[in-house]
C-alpha cells in the first residue's frame, strides 16, 4: 500500500484541484487503488500541524473545472522557517514528524518560488518530495510555463476588452493594474492579446514621457481612447536607478498601487480623462482555462511517474513542449523573468507596443 501526501501552498490559482487530480487518478489507476492519500489542510501549516483529510478518489471527481483548492492554502515564508510558530510549534521538525507518523511515501506540493524553496529544505531533510509548478505569475524557473498562468492571462485579457468599450465611449485613457508581483508574463501577454497600447513591465523601466508620448501618437492617428497595460510591479527608470533599498521603502510607502501614481503622471502630462482599471484577485479566481487543464493533467501524471520511479527532490516542468523533472536544487529561490529582448517583446514593438522604454 502506498501512502502519498499533497499540499497546495502560497497564492492559489484556477488549476490547482486540475492538478491533484491528475496525480491521484493517475497513482490510483496504475496501483489497483492501493494508495492511501492525505490531504494536508492549508498548505504547510496542515503539515506542521498535523491537519489532513483522508482523501478518495471521489474527492477529486468533479474538481477539474473547480478554480481554487479543495484543500485550502496559506502562505508560510521561506525565510521564517527556522522561526519557531507564534506557540513556540518549531516548523521543520513539526513537518517531519507529520511526514513520518503517517509513514508517507511521498508529499506533493504544488507551489510557488517560496514554496518550493521550503519543499527543497524538506528534500534536503530526507523526506521524499515532489514539487509542481504552481503560479499565476509564471515566474517559476526551470520551466516554460506554469500552471494557473493561462488562465491568468484569459481573465486579464477580458478585463482589458471589457475596459474598452467604456474607454472608447468616453474617450478616455485607462490604466489597467496587472498581476504578476516581480515579473511582467501576465501583463505581457494579456497587454498583447487585450489589445494594449502601452504595456509597462518590472523588467523594462519606463519613462512616463515615452508613455504619453505614445498616446498622443494614437490620438493624433484618430484613435479616441488608450488602454495602459502596467504591471504591479511596474517600475520607472528613475526608480530602477535607485539603490535596492530607497526603491523598497518607495513602493512600502505607497499608499495607492503603482498604477494610480502612473495615471496621476499622465493625467499631469496630458488633457485626457485618465481612469484606473485593477483586476485584482479575479485573475487567480475562476475556472481553469482549457490550455491549463491539459497542462495540470501533464503535471499530475509525471509527478505520479515520479513517484513510481521513485525519483524525489525534483520539479515536474515543461521544457520546449516536453514534460521533464528538474532538480529542486537547481530551481529553487530563482525567478525567471521576461527577456527584454524576447521574439516577443520585439514583435510587439515592431507593430507599435510602446513599452515606454523609448
Ligand atoms: O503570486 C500570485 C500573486 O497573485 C501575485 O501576482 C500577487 O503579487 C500576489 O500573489 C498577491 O498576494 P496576496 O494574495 O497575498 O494578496
Amino acid at each position: 500500500m502506498l501512502r502519498i501526501g499533497l499540499l497546495t501552498s502560497g497564492g492559489d490559482c484556477q488549476a490547482l484541484n486540475a492538478t491533484m487530480r491528475g496525480i491521484v487518478k493517475t497513482v490510483l489507476h496504475n496501483t489497483d487503488d492501493q494508495v492511501e492519500i492525505y490531504g494536508f489542510e492549508d498548505g504547510y501549516q496542515g503539515l506542521i500541524y498535523g491537519r489532513y483529510r483522508k482523501m478518495k478518489w471521489k474527492d477529486f471527481s468533479g474538481v477539474l473545472t473547480q478554480g481554487g483548492t479543495i484543500l485550502g492554502t496559506s502562505r508560510t515564508p521561506f525565510k521564517l522557517l527556522d522561526t519557531p510558530e507564534a506557540d513556540g510549534v518549531q516548523k521543520v521538525p513539526a513537518m517531519k514528524k507529520t511526514y513520518k507518523s503517517l509513514k508517507l511515501d511521498c508529499l506533493f506540493m504544488l507551489g510557488g518560488n517560496g514554496s518550493t524553496k521550503t519543499a527543497n529544505r524538506l528534500s534536503q531533510e530526507g523526506l521524499n518530495v515532489i514539487a509542481l509548478p504552481k503560479t499565476i505569475d509564471n515566474d517559476t524557473w526551470g520551466t516554460d510555463v506554469t500552471f494557473g498562468f493561462t488562465s491568468a492571462i484569459d481573465v486579464a485579457t477580458k478585463y482589458l476588452d471589457e475596459i474598452k468599450t467604456t474607454a472608447s465611449s468616453h474617450g478616455r485613457v485607462f490604466v489597467v493594474e496587472i498581476m504578476g508581483h516581480k515579473v511582467g508574463w501576465i501583463p505581457l501577454y494579456a497587454g498583447i492579446a487585450g489589445g494594449a497600447d502601452v504595456i509597462l513591465l518590472p523588467e523594462i523601466p519606463y519613462d512616463i514621457k515615452n508613455v504619453v508620448k505614445a498616446i498622443d501618437s494614437r490620438e493624433q492617428r484618430g484613435g479616441r481612447f488608450a488602454i495602459v497595460a502596467c504591471a504591479e510591479g511596474a517600475i520607472s527608470k528613475e526608480q530602477a536607478a535607485m539603490p535596492k533599498k530607497e526603491y523598497k521603502k518607495l513602493v512600502a510607502a505607497r499608499k495607492y498601487s503603482v498604477a494610480y501614481e502612473i495615471a496621476d503622471e499622465i493625467a499631469q502630462l496630458t488633457s485626457r480623462e485618465v481612469r484606473v482599471g485593477i483586476p485584482g484577485h479575479t485573475q487567480r479566481g475562476g475556472t481553469p482555462d482549457a490550455q491549463d487543464r491539459i497542462f495540470a493533467t501533464q503535471c499530475g501524471v509525471e509527478a505520479a511517474r515520479a513517484l513510481f520511479d521513485q525519483d524525489f527532490g525534483v520539479m515536474i516542468a515543461k521544457v520546449n513542449n516536453k514534460m521533464v523533472r528538474v532538480p529542486m536544487t537547481e530551481v529553487a529561490g530563482k525567478l525567471k523573468y521576461v527577456d527584454p529582448k524576447s521574439d516577443l517583446v520585439r514583435e510587439a514593438k515592431l507593430m507599435g507596443i510602446s513599452f515606454g522604454d523609448d
